[in-house]
């Protein structure tokens, strides 16, 4: 059985592909010190995998702690999460986010290095294409500079990674660039947790049906786009899992590659209110306000090179995600009462 380190595996999308992981007979070794998840997360994996799993509550810019779980175990590939992810907040506190991101992977790096492991996975992000000159991207479209702090530290990262292979690094990389990630597991046994006010759209709309929250403020309905909202493409979360498990098994012909984790279909912000009010049957209040900072109006991802050559395409719908993100928020306000 392969070993397999999941750094962040407590988290969204790692929890997710801890689940594929197990389901495909992987073994995986959770590193994450839960700053931003919780007990419960690792509760639904418990329940989904049957105790497949290790859990290690290590700091990964704590370079020892995290080279003396190296030793210990025969590791054979490491698909690296554990990292910020908030926008606004890195435009806030950017030194937090270059010191957990940049260090945080430059330590797994060397660590992968000394340790003779052969694969790794990196959560990479759209991102890392900025305001695209055409909505759809390919891998090969050239990158432009990021709107944010948090946008650097993908960009930077990818940057570090394509360094390294230049020279030495003996081992295959592999750059998940995921587009927009929702929906939750269907069970409802485990999804996204925003700390405090959502930043992300799903988590802000079920929340707002849930009656956490007021109303819904859609950021501009002033885009060149035909309703006026911004464009996204939203993939469901289990099938971004899934394209880490293909990771795994692609023989990976150049040292260093990048795949485009979307639909390739892009649906606007009131396309997602629209279709959440059909899929949930309740009204969801909401209001326009204007453009978010930062934000782009439209991108996409050309998914024909994710198809042919990592053998991955997303095959569930965003009516689906939607689904399931709302049977999650209905669990987790269940539990809360
Ligand atoms: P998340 O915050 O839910 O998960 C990250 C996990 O890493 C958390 O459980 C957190 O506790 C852990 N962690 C963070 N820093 C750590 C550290 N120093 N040591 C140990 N554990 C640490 O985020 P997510 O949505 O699952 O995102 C996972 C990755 O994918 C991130 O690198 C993120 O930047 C990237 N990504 C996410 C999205 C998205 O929309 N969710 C989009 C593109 C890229
Ligand atoms: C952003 C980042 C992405 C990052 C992801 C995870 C960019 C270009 N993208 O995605 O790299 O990985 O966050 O945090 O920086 N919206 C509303 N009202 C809300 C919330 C969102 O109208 O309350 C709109 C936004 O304006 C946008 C769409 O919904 O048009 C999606 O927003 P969001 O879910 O925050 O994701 P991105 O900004 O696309």
């Amino acid at each position: 059985m392969k070993t397999i380190l999941v750094t962040g595996g407590a988290g969204y999308i790692g929890s997710h592909t801890v689940v594929s992981l197990v389901d495909q007979g992987y073994y995986p070794l959770i590193v994450d010190d839960l700053r931003n998840s919780s007990p419960e997360i690792l509760e639904g994996i418990t329940r989904l995998t049957n105790h497949s799993f290790s859990h290690f509550s290590v700091d990964i810019c704590d370079k020892k702690a995290l080279f003396s779980l190296f030793n210990q175990f025969s590791i054979d590939a490491v698909i690296h999460f554990a990292a910020y992810k908030s926008v606004g907040e890195s435009c806030a506190a950017p030194l937090r986010y270059y010191q957990n991101n940049l260090i945080g992977l430059l330590n797994v790096l060397e660590a992968c290095e000394r340790f003779s492991v052969r694969k790794f996975v990196f959560s990479s992000s759209c991102t890392v294409y900025g305001e695209p000159e055409h909505k759809q991207v390919y891998e090969t479209t050239p990158k432009r500079l990021p709107e944010s702090p948090y946008g650097y530290t993908k960009w930077m990262g990818e940057q570090i990674i394509e360094d390294l292979h230049r020279n030495t690094l003996p081992f295959e990389t592999i750059c998940l660039r995921y587009f927009n990630p929702i929906g939750a597991h269907p069970s409802g046994l485990i999804g996204e947790l925003p700390v405090g006010i959502p930043n992300n759209l799903l988590p802000y709309i079920t929340q707002t049906a849930a009656g956490i929250r007021d109303q819904l403020t859609i950021f501009g309905n002033d885009y060149p786009t035909p309703d006026g909202t911004g464009i996204r493409d939203y993939v469901h979360v289990c099938d971004v899992a899934e394209a880490h498990v293909k990771a795994l098994t692609y023989p990976g012909a150049a040292p260093l590659e990048a795949f485009n984790i979307g639909t390739g279909k892009g649906t606007s912000v009131l396309e997602m209110v629209h279709l959440f009010q059909s899929v949930a049957s309740i009204h969801l209040p909401f209001v326009y306000g204007p453009r978010r900072d930062g934000d782009i109006t439209e991108i996409s991802a050309n998914v024909d090179h994710s198809k042919a050559v990592l053998g991955w395409e997303a095959k569930r719908t965003v009516a689906e995600a939607i689904r399931d993100a709302w049977h999650w928020e209905q669990q987790r306000s269940k539990s809360d009462d």
